[in-house]
């Protein structure tokens, strides 16, 4: 299978279509960007980072029984997904305090949630991804409300995974970003990635970031941050 036409070029992926229909081909990008793209530079290696760093997470995933759109990683900065038709959310899972949350409530970093909150932003880049509740997500029409308690309980099912995965790893799962589609079936399946660009990742010892923090804080390098959670995957897989 090869990649041939180019349908979208978003800031750190292309995704061109295939000779199979249903299959897209993504090339992750040597690119990094905050601020909804108003601080962006080149990294060179973080595309293969988060390329087999997501691939990983997907694999880990599907041996949990976890329904996903990815299929394959093709090369370094490569991997074929299903199609789906996304739907504009991100979905956004907090286990700790950090980030926008405490912005927005005046607290500190850190704290461990009694429960794990579920949050929804609309995708729109003209309106910085505005903060929504479920009746917005009815009015604007992009989910029912069947298909919003699906997204939350998918939601709370991967964090259950992904702590417990991160965990192995001696990382914290502070909050993480998700996206989800529909698939030819209609049924709502987990999409995009999963990395350290969209994850906070705290090293359960000492508290460094490992995750795109570094990046958006100016607090270190993103590709020694991302080496070392790939280099403790590649480790956890070698131990199994
Ligand atoms: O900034 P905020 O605290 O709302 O981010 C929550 C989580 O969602 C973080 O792990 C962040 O990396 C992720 N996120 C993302 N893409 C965005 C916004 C947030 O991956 N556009």
């Amino acid at each position: 299978m090869t990649a041939n036409e180019l349908i979208y070029a978003g800031k750190a992926k292309k995704l061109f279509t295939t000779d199979t229909p249903d299959v897209l081909w993504v090339e992750y990008l040597d690119q990094a960007t905050a601020l909804n793209g108003l601080k962006k530079d080149t990294v060179i290696g973080k595309g293969q980072l988060n390329n087999q760093i997501t691939s990983r997470v997907f694999d880990y995933l599907t041996a949990k029984g976890i329904k996903h759109h990815f299929i394959k990683q093709e090369s370094a900065t490569e991997q074929t997904i299903q199609r789906l038709s996304i739907i504009p959310l991100e979905v956004v899972v907090r286990n700790v305090v950090a980030g926008s949350f405490a912005k927005r409530f005046g607290l500190e970093e850190g704290a461990k949630l009694a429960q794990p909150i579920v949050e929804f932003y609309y995708k729109k880049d003209e309106l910085d991804d505005p903060f929504i509740n479920d009746a917005h997500v009815l009015f604007l029409d992009v989910a029912t409300e069947t298909e919003i308690a699906e997204l939350k309980a998918q939601a709370l099912e991967i964090n259950q995974v992904l702590i417990e995965l991160f965990n192995q790893l001696g990382i914290q799962l502070v909050d993480f970003k998700l996206e989800f589609g529909r698939n030819q079936a209609g049924e709502i399946v987990l999409g995009d990635e999963i990395s350290p660009d969209t994850c906070r990742l705290w090293d359960k010892e000492t508290g460094d970031h490992l995750d795109k923090d570094v990046y958006r804080r100016e607090i270190g390098g993103i590709v020694s941050v991302y080496e070392e959670v790939l280099r403790r995957l590649e480790q956890l897989e070698g131990e199994k």
